[in-house]
């Protein structure tokens, strides 16, 4: 049981996009229409612009993370970028398994749960990314292979570790295709993974923040947040435009105040 509410957290994953100047550019549009005292709000740059925007963050109480990490400490790994090194230059959180990341650079659940394991030991926060393919969809598989990606992570790192996690469920379907799944499909899934994480520890599933990814923008953020168990958003695309990023943020804090749902009691499935 918990009846702490669930704070929002909106995150830009950029991907591999920008330079230095549209970074500066984009941050400080954010930082100008804050500050966010409801909502945390995270972007998640390419590597070489994170220590460049960190000052901007950290000054407007903005939160700044990596996109990928190193499973391993330090050491003979060319283009690696180690969880100490994120955190030497200002980043508090880690996109972890990513899809893209699974897809295009072979990462299995396995690989996933060693790079959530580096991040919590570097002190980083790790933000957990699942989600079935439109295969997977279509086969009934959803619950199965979303299951399989958090069990690896709870048995290598255990439950414990997800008390300082976030995890995002983003279909790979809907990531930038302008496919967007319902707000009853993203509330199953998430609500789903919630009732996992509550088989091992009732308190972190209730306190711990799920976000949804996969063509989120202003015109269905707000449905979409509406959830119980829809805690923010992973966005792509629409995290790269200071408005639209800016106008998930504010739909976040408006649908979180009227949510009183979301102080969860999340129940063992
Ligand atoms: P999208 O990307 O918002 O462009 O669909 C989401 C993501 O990949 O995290």
């Amino acid at each position: 049981m918990n009846d702490m509410p669930r704070k929002p957290l909106i995150a830009g994953n950029w991907k591999m996009n920008g330079s230095v100047a549209m970074a500066e550019a984009l941050v400080d549009a954010i930082v100008e229409a804050g500050p966010f005292a409801a909502a945390d709000v995270l972007v998640m740059p390419p590597f070489p612009y994170i220590d460049r925007l960190r000052s901007r963050v950290s000054s407007a109480g903005l939160l700044i993370g990596g996109q990928d990490l190193s499973p391993h400490e330090s050491g003979a790994y060319t283009g690696e970028v180690s969880g100490a090194m994120l955190v030497d230059v200002g980043a508090g959180y880690v996109l972890v398994g990513h899809s893209e990341r699974r897809q295009y650079h072979g990462e299995s659940d396995d690989v996933v749960a060693a790079k959530f394991e580096a991040a919590a030991a570097a002190g980083l926060k790790p933000v957990l990314c699942v989600g079935e393919s439109r295969e997977q969809r279509e086969a009934g598989q959803t619950e199965a292979v979303v299951s399989a990606q958090v069990d690896a992570v709870l048995s290598r790192c255990g439950i414990a570790a997800f008390g300082d996690a976030v995890v995002a469920y983003e279909p790979v379907w809907a990531i930038g295709t302008g496919l967007v799944a319902t707000p009853e499909q993203a509330q199953q899934v998430h609500a789903f993974i919630r009732a996992r994480l509550a088989r091992h520890d009732a308190t972190i599933a209730g306190r711990i923040q799920i976000l949804y990814g996969g063509s989120m923008k202003p015109q269905n953020a707000s449905d979409l947040l509406a959830c119980e168990d829809i805690d923010g958003g992973l966005i792509g695309g629409a995290s790269l435009k200071a408005d639209e990023f800016v106008a998930i943020i504010m739909a976040s804090i408006m649908t979180s105040g009227t949510a009183s749902a979301k102080q969860s009691d999340a129940a063992p499935g």
